[in-house]
């Protein structure tokens, strides 16, 4: 493909594209397929590619998603995953220095991929001003194994201060996870406020100070306010124990400047996917700063546990897209972490006046994209769930910090995110019309079928994706002339 047709623009306004016109087969030629394919075998893939084609019409169309842990690429992004399938094939494996950059690869052929994963980990490394980054986790799971066993190497310690399970850590972080079963680390507790919805920094400076461990954990999956990093890194040192943020959650609202700044605020590492707040492809990172020679030796034993002891192929075809989102962070991604908050709180306040118990309330219900709903009256956090995906408003259940842990399949609440909407478009009045509809399903006043016609308008307002580059042509141009 020359350069040429590879930055042709995709087409303005794809969301909006009818079935139709996006379909390889019209339904029509779909169902004679499958009246004449006797083959059970040929079925099964017949099954499968509509079904992906049905997919993305239904959520990338029809529905509003509000998961919390979802992010929304833009087009150039997507733009540049489709023009980096080569890598989708390749390898990569080797050693980095510790600037983060190649150091040795034990394959031929490195020649762009080698300046492709030195430019991504180092577009990482300026957005989030550190001096060290890792770019080849395909997950945010695997940068908390890294992470977690990396320094339980370094600190030939097993013990890890979390956040409890049911007060908004990640399943990675926990005993009865990828922690516990996987790295046979020992979990210790944080105190947690419920009221103030966040760590309780004296009990666990306590609780630090008794148990000894060799990492502190803060960041999670329910996360609506910053965790008090600065107060407990004298601590964690006291004890001689790494601190690790798992920002999966808030790293495209730290990199808009809109939330706590773990690095400055005193955490040895920033854990993360790419692919929540931060708009990129799906992915992990780790970030930190190679400071002093206790760095040095945390980075060296986390590589290790990069490579060779948790990697092979490091999914490759993502850099290219990965680098394109930090700088599309770098250039709108203030704009971008500023409304997703705004709109966050301002659906905290309208739900909140409008009778349904939102937590956080003395705080202003958020400093994240998310906010915690109790939905228990109503009939609980999956009856609503499973009530507003009929109205196509997608959501998750989730558990609450006053739940009985074990609740996970009927648990009180509903965590609800904001920035999906908001890179569509959505601001205060949008979003609180987005509010009255699931009012009238949360409340059971209109069938959620009947919403339902309601939400497919209210989606259609928003075809474009903002706050980013609507081609990597424009991309290319803002480089041009900045
Ligand atoms: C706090 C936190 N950490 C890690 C993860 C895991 O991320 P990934 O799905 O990229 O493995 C999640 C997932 O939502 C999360 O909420």
């Amino acid at each position: 493909m020359s350069t040429k047709e590879a930055f042709i623009p995709i087409r303005k306004n794809e969301a909006a594209k009818t079935i139709r016109d996006k379909y390889l087969l019209s339904p029509f030629v779909l169902k004679c397929l499958r009246l004449h394919i006797m083959d059970e075998f040929l079925r099964l893939a017949l099954d499968l590619i509509e079904a992906s084609e049905k997919h993305e019409h239904y959520r990338d169309v029809e529905c509003i998603n509000l998961i919390a842990s979802e992010g929304l690429k833009s087009p150039a992004v997507k733009e540049m995953l489709r023009l980096s399938m080569d890598l989708e094939s390749r390898y990569a494996e080797g050693e980095n220095d510790l600037d983060g950059h190649v150091k040795k690869r034990y394959y031929q052929g490195q020649k762009y991929m080698t300046i492709i994963e030195n430019c991504a980990t180092d577009l990482m490394k300026t957005l989030f001003k550190c001096s060290w980054a890792d770019v080849r986790l395909v997950s945010g799971t695997h940068a908390n194994l890294a992470a977690f066993k990396g320094l339980s190497m370094a600190t030939k310690n097993n013990k890890m201060v979390v956040t409890p399970l049911s007060c908004g850590a990640h399943i990675s972080h926990d005993y009865t996870g990828l922690a516990g079963m996987v790295l046979g680390l020992v979990n210790i507790d944080h105190a947690y406020d419920a009221e103030e919805m966040t760590i309780d920094p004296d009990k666990s400076a306590s609780i630090i100070r008794a148990a000894k461990p060799g990492i502190v954990t803060f960041g999670g999956s329910l996360f609506l306010f910053p965790h008090p990093v600065k107060e407990l890194r004298s601590v964690a040192d006291e004890v001689g124990a790494y601190i690790v943020y798992d920002a999966a959650h808030v790293l495209g609202l730290i990199a808009g400047g809109m939330f706590q700044d773990p690095l400055r605020e005193g955490a040895d590492f920033i854990t993360s996917s790419t692919h929540k707040t931060f708009p990129g492809p799906q992915g992990g990172v780790i970030l930190g700063d190679l400071k002093d020679e206790r760095m040095e030796k945390a980075i060296k034993r986390i590589q290790y546990a990069i490579f060779p002891l948790s990697t092979s192929n490091t999914h490759l075809a993502r850099l290219p897209a990965l680098g394109i989102a930090a700088l599309e962070m770098r250039v709108f991604g203030e704009a971008l972490a500023k409304q997703t908050v705004k709109n966050a709180k301002t659906a905290g306040q309208y739900l909140y006046e409008n009778g349904v118990k939102v937590l956080g309330e003395s705080k202003g219900f958020t400093e994240s994209h998310q906010i915690a709903v109790d939905v228990r009256e109503y009939g609980g956090g999956r009856v609503i769930a499973e009530r507003l995906e009929e109205a196509n408003i997608i959501l998750n259940r989730n558990i609450l910090p006053y739940d009985d842990q074990s609740n996970r399949e009927n648990p009180s609440g509903l965590r609800i995110g904001f920035q999906d909407v908001t890179r569509r478009g959505f601001k205060e009045g949008d979003i609180k019309h987005l509010c009255d509809l699931m009012l009238q399903v949360i409340k059971a006043e209109r069938r959620p079928s009947e919403v339902k016609e309601d939400v497919l308008a209210l989606r259609r307002e928003f075809p474009e994706i903002e706050y980013g580059f609507k081609s990597l042509k424009e991309a290319l141009d803002y480089i041009k002339k900045t």
